[in-house]
């Protein structure tokens, strides 16, 4: 297939609408949201929804997002909807939010993996809502990425991953958040949180006046457990490189803890991931700055670009400076804990 790179910085009125009647027509469209780049299709058709598990090489039974553009398209595909769950739409959407709902029949079973559940998100992104308004349709969409691998937040990391396999990609420059969007299912007026994102569970214990963390978020699922959130069981955005995560309160014995790993294991076979303030204090073969620790939206920005490049170095191990796991440090712990397969030392 030919795959049709459109700059939308660029001509963005006439892009849309070829990129719209794409989706009409039950091709792939990958598209920029402010969270990451997403690879959508029609969320009514199943066959055109099959089409996105083939080009991630998907699991089938890790259920997809409807990303909508109105609150009338939301009525079109769920039902039941509680007093709770709309206040916390009304206040997060257009947003880095996802809300698991019950589902009508109208949706697909591929899109939800055969659950009676949909997870539902309004993206703030321009593009992103005007494509959907173009194409009609509820757009089902998980990142942009090849499973497994770190999630696409800008189309130079994932232009060879999906060339040729998609119909148009539309490139809009780096996503302004960098991790995906928080997962939500309230449960007996209770938000539970599956997967943690740029909404805190501060924001929303704000307006639920609750909130749960589910425990999955930095801990392993045993093999036996009920899944709340299929994703999360599944390997993500761990690289082929072996990688450990260390956090410590104390930044001098996070910093020695790290070194004396790189020691061990030799200075010129490690690669360490380091917080822009200690980029200078290590040793080692490679330092990556992954942003500021006093700044947590630029590591979120920087994290999957970072975690992309490990790879491309001649190294054995890869040691990460971890954050805080609170406000947005949840999500970023949630993601490099993913990313070391639980790999984490606490010191
Ligand atoms: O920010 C985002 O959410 C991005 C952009 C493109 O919108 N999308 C994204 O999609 O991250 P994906 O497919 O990579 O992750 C969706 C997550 C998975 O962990 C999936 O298991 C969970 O949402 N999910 C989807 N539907 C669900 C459902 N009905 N019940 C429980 N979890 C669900
Ligand atoms: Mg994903």
């Amino acid at each position: 297939m030919e795959t049709k790179y459109l700059n939308l910085q660029q001509d963005k009125k006439t892009s849309l609408k070829m990129a719209g009647q794409a989706i009409q027509n039950n091709g792939l469209v990958i598209f920029p949201t402010e969270t990451v780049y997403g690879i959508g299709a029609n969320g009514l058709n199943s066959e055109a929804v099959a089409k996105i598990f083939i080009a991630k090489g998907r699991n089938p039974n890790n259920p997809l997002i409807l990303h909508i553009s109105d609150f009338n398209m939301l009525d079109t595909i769920t039902q039941n909807i509680s007093t709770l769950e709309y206040k916390l739409m009304k206040t997060f959407w257009p947003g880095p939010f996802t809300i698991i709902l019950p589902r009508k029949k109208i949706v697909p079973n591929n899109v939800t993996a055969n659950l009676e559940t949909v997870g539902v998100r309004m993206p703030n992104n321009n593009i992103a809502l005007n494509l959907i308004k173009e194409a009609n349709v509820p757009i089902a969409a998980p990142s942009a990425n090849l499973s497994g691998k770190p999630s696409g937040t800008n189309i130079k990391d994932i232009f060879d991953e999906f060339n040729g396999k998609v119909d148009y990609i539309l490139d809009n420059g780096d996503c302004l958040i960098g991790l995906e969007s928080t997962v939500v299912r309230v449960i007996d007026n209770v938000p539970h949180i599956l997967r943690p994102g740029k909404i805190t569970p501060e924001q929303i214990k704000k307006i639920a006046g609750c909130v749960q963390i589910d425990k999955h978020i930095l801990g392993k699922y045993t093999s036996n457990e009920p899944v709340a959130s299929p994703g999360m069981k599944f390997r993500h955005y761990a690289p082929k490189t072996k990688c450990k995560l260390f956090y410590s309160n104390n930044n001098d014995s996070l910093i020695k803890t790290i070194q004396e790993f790189a020691n061990k294991n030799g200075i010129n076979n490690t690669l360490i991931i380091s917080s822009k303030e200690n980029v200078s204090k290590y040793n080692a073969n490679t330092i990556l700055d992954i942003g500021s620790k006093n700044n947590l939206d630029e590591i979120s920005k920087n994290i999957f670009t970072t975690l992309r490049k490990v790879d491309k170095y001649n190294v054995n191990l890869v040691l990460i400076e971890g954050v805080k796991a609170e406000g947005l440090g949840l999500a970023i712990m949630n993601r490099l804990i993913r990313a070391c397969e639980y790999n984490y030392i606490e010191c």
